[in-house]
């Protein structure tokens, strides 16, 4: 089994091994003297893992009560976030008991939300069952929801008590889903380690299975050493965002329903490195971005989406803060007025 420690405000294992989550009962009986466990999860990961984790945490010994809310990014929100207040209030849970966000980011966000503030704060696990949960959403602790005015307007940071990371999961999510996450597992490459990025290169999306798990921990490695610097997200982890910038801008171009977010991102990266890189670098990354089934441009004009990277929360008053890999593995945080980015992209 890998262990990767989290050393953040509160210090917590991330543990990574295939088929891991038929043991989460008795890891989770390590981390807590809970009574009581609530699971937390979407109907689609509740008919594939529901029944693996809830007779894995019974065997360990806790009571067990479920909530289950209809699956995708609407459910991210202040109306279900209230229902799993109210479940865990009619179900008498108490600041000792402990939640387990088992699914992709959208439970592990809302989740931990719920466990930053229900009682002013109780323990949680998560047992992300995504690739983009395993390698980003749940290490980090950014918990949020969604509100009509966008995205994770409303969060908390919230350490989990530990991560449970079952690579064997990954192989029930759709072609789509899977892809979706690689954009962020290219970037960890990309932004950090070019040993990571040349591994990820080497294969496609048919044969990263023979190396799913050193992959996965290596991009947590990279996500844990960038939130260690920058916990609380007020400088060095900016770097997380190389993609995003663009990224954001054609996922609001295209009302988020064209593009998936690792779709957008892997564009954006594309972009950034068109503008920035030697051309033999760039082309390495469109052939790995091309390997997963992931796009390199979308047919959007530039000059139509730079007015949109202006909404990017990144943006500070009139300056753009943006992340550009001039080489494989070296991010830096560029700053330009806005005025001169749109020139500079549309140029
Ligand atoms: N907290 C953070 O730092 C952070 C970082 C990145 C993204 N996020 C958030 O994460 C969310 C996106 O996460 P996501 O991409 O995991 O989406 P998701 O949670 O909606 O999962 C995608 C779909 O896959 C299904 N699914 C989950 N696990 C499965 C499995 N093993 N087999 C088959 N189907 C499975 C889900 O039911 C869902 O329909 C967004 O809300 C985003 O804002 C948070």
């Amino acid at each position: 089994m890998k262990k990767i420690t989290v050393h953040a405000s509160t210090e917590y294992d991330i543990l990574i091994q295939e088929g891991l989550i038929k043991s989460c009962g008795d890891i989770i009986k390590e981390k807590t003297k809970a009574q009581k466990i609530a699971i937390i999860t979407d109907d689609m990961v509740n008919d594939l893992y529901g029944k693996v984790v809830e007779d894995s945490i019974s065997k360990a010994g806790f009571d067990i009560i479920k909530f289950v809310f209809p699956h995708g990014e609407t459910s991210k929100c202040a109306d279900t976030l209230v229902e799993i207040y109210d479940f865990l209030c009619e179900n008498s849970i108490t600041r000792t008991d402990c939640l387990v966000a088992l699914g992709g980011g959208v439970v592990g966000d809302i989740t931990g939300f719920a466990a930053a503030t229900f009682l002013r704060g109780m323990d949680f696990v998560q047992i992300p069952t995504t690739l983009l949960a395993q390698v980003d959403s749940s290490v980090g602790g950014k918990t949020a929801i969604d509100l009509k005015g966008g995205k994770n307007l409303v969060g908390a940071f919230k350490q989990p008590l530990c991560v449970i990371c079952d690579p064997e999961t990954l192989r029930t999510l759709t072609s789509e889903i899977f892809s979706d996450g690689m954009g962020e597992v290219i970037k960890y490459g990309m932004i950090r380690d070019e040993k990571l990025f040349e591994l990820i290169a080497k294969h496609d999306q048919e044969s990263i299975w023979a190396d799913i798990t050193d992959i996965i921990a290596n991009c947590i490695s990279i996500k844990r050493d960038v939130v260690e610097m920058d916990e609380f997200d007020t400088g060095e982890r900016m770097i997380l965002n190389f993609g995003h910038t663009l990224g954001h801008a054609i996922e609001s171009y295209y009302h988020y329903e064209t593009y998936s977010h690792g779709s957008a991102v892997a564009v954006g990266m594309c972009m950034m490195s068109d503008k920035t890189c030697d051309a033999e670098i760039a082309n390495k990354l469109k052939d790995c971005v091309r390997a997963y089934n992931l796009p390199t441009d979308v047919p959007a004009d530039i000059k139509e989406l730079v007015p949109l990277c202006g909404k990017d929360k990144k943006r500070a008053a009139s300056q753009l803060r943006f992340i550009v890999c001039k080489t494989i593995g070296k991010a830096e945080i560029h700053t330009m007025p806005f005025d001169s980015f749109s020139a500079w992209m549309e140029k």
